[in-house]
C-alpha cells in the first residue's frame, strides 16, 4: 500500500530520532511518502509562530502524522505547540502503552498497562488568567461531552484489544463537581461493558500503587493533568522515557508521539535513545492496518534490547543513535 504521512521532525533530539524512526519504518513499510514539515521552535523564526498553517493543513489532508518532541518555553513565550495541535485537529485521546522490555534493569518485571488521558480539557489545557495583579486563576474546565467520547473511546479500545480490567483514576472527593462528572460519565458507560472490570481508585493512591505493585494494573483512564503525571512515572517503572510511545487520536486524525521532550541536555550530540518515536511508529503503523510491520519493529526492539550489546546512554550503555539505529536494521 501507498501512504502519505505528515512528519514533524519537532525540537531538540527530534530531528535525531525522527530521522533513525524513518529509516527503520521504510525499511519494513516501504510505501510511505513522508512530507515533512516544521512545527516549534525553527517555525517560530522562520514563519513567525511556532505551528504555522501548513502544517495543520498538511496533518489534515494525511489525517495521519508522525511528530518529534516540541519545546515550550516555561512562564513565558508561545503556547504549546503540542497542546496547539490537540485542540486544533481535536486528537482527545491520549494511548499511551506501557510495558516491561526484556534486558533492561527496572524495579519491576511484568509491567503491561495502558494509560489512558483525555487530551484537550481539564487544568492542563492551560486556561488562565491574572484578574489582579498577584492572583492567578487556573480554570478546570470539564464537559460531559468530552468525558464521554473519550471514556467510550477507551472501553472501546479495551474490547477490542482484549484487556479485562479498567481503573478511573480520578480526586472526586475532593474536586466533588468536575471528577464526579467524570465518574458519573464513566459509570454509565461502564455498564455497557459488563464483562469488562471497572475499578475507581484516587490519583494519590493509584501513584503509591503503581510503585508498589504496578502488574496490578490494565488499563488507566484518567484526566488530561493527572495523566500527564501517571505517563511519566509509569514510564519511570519501565526503563523511563526513551522507550515508551505514544498516540493522540481524534475521530478524524491522529498524531504519533513519544512521551519524552526534546531532552536538552542531550541534543545534537547523537546520544538520543529512537526507540520511544519508533514504537510511536508502530503503533502508527498499527493504526493504519500494517499490524505486521508493527510487529516487526517491536520484535527487533526487543531483540535488540535482550542480547543487551546496543545500548544508549539513558538505559545504561554508550551507544550512540545511530549505532542503535544500525542493530535494530541489522536485526531487521
Ligand atoms: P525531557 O523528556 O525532554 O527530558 C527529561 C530527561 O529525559 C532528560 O534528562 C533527557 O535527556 C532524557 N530523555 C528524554 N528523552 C530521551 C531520549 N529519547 N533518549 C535519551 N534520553 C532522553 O523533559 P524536559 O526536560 O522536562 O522537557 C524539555 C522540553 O521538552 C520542554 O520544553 C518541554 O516543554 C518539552 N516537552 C515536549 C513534549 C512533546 O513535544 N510531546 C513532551 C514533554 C516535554
Amino acid at each position: 500500500m501507498a501512504y502519505a504521512i505528515t512528519l514533524i521532525p519537532g525540537d531538540g533530539i527530534g530531528p535525531e530520532v525522527t530521522e533513525a524512526t524513518v529509516k527503520i519504518v521504510d525499511a519494513v513499510c516501504p510505501g510511505i511518502t513522508w512530507e515533512s514539515v516544521e512545527a516549534g521552535e525553527g517555525a517560530m523564526s522562520r514563519h513567525g509562530k511556532p505551528l504555522p498553517d501548513h502544517v495543520l493543513e498538511s496533518v489534515r489532508k494525511n489525517r495521519i502524522a508522525l511528530k518529534g518532541p516540541i519545546g515550550t518555553p516555561v512562564g513565558k513565550g508561545f503556547t504549546s505547540v503540542n497542546v496547539g495541535l490537540r485542540k486544533a485537529l481535536d486528537l482527545y485521546v491520549s494511548l499511551r502503552p506501557v510495558d516491561s522490555l526484556p534486558g533492561l534493569a527496572t524495579r519491576h518485571d511484568g509491567v503491561d498497562l495502558v494509560v489512558f488521558r483525555e487530551n484537550t480539557e481539564g487544568l492542563y489545557a492551560g486556561i488562565e488568567h491574572e484578574p489582579v495583579p498577584g492572583v492567578i486563576e487556573s480554570l478546570r474546565v470539564s464537559t460531559e461531552a468530552a468525558w464521554r467520547r473519550f471514556v467510550k473511546h477507551a472501553y472501546e479500545w479495551c474490547r477490542y484489544n482484549g484487556r479485562k480490567t479498567i481503573h478511573l483514576v480520578h480526586k472526586g472527593a475532593i474536586m466533588k463537581l468536575s471528577d464526579g462528572l467524570f465518574l458519573r460519565v464513566a459509570r454509565e458507560i461502564a455498564a455497557d461493558y459488563p464483562y469488562l472490570e471497572t475499578h475507581e481508585i484516587a490519583v494519590d493512591q493509584v501513584f503509591m500503587d503503581l510503585v508498589l505493585e504496578p502488574r496490578r494494573f490494565d488499563v488507566l483512564i484518567t484526566d488530561n493533568l493527572f495523566g500527564d503525571l501517571v505517563s511519566d512515572l509509569t514510564a519511570g517503572l519501565v526503563g523511563g522515557l526513551g522507550v515508551v510511545p505514544g498516540a493522540n487520536i481524534g475521530d478524524k486524525y491522529a498524531v504519533f508521539e513519544a512521551v519524552h521532550g526534546t531532552a536538552p541536555d542531550i541534543a545534537g550530540k547523537g546520544l538520543a535513545n529512537p526507540i520511544a518515536l519508533l514504537r510511536s511508529a508502530a503503533l502508527m503503523l498499527t493504526h493504519i492496518g500494517e499490524r505486521k510491520a508493527a510487529q516487526r519493529i517491536e520484535h527487533a526492539i526487543r531483540e535488540v534490547l535482550r542480547k543487551g550489546e546496543v545500548r544508549t546512554g539513558d538505559l545504561g550503555g554508550r551507544s550512540t543513535t545511530a549505532e542503535l539505529t544500525q542493530a535494530l536494521l541489522a536485526e531487521l
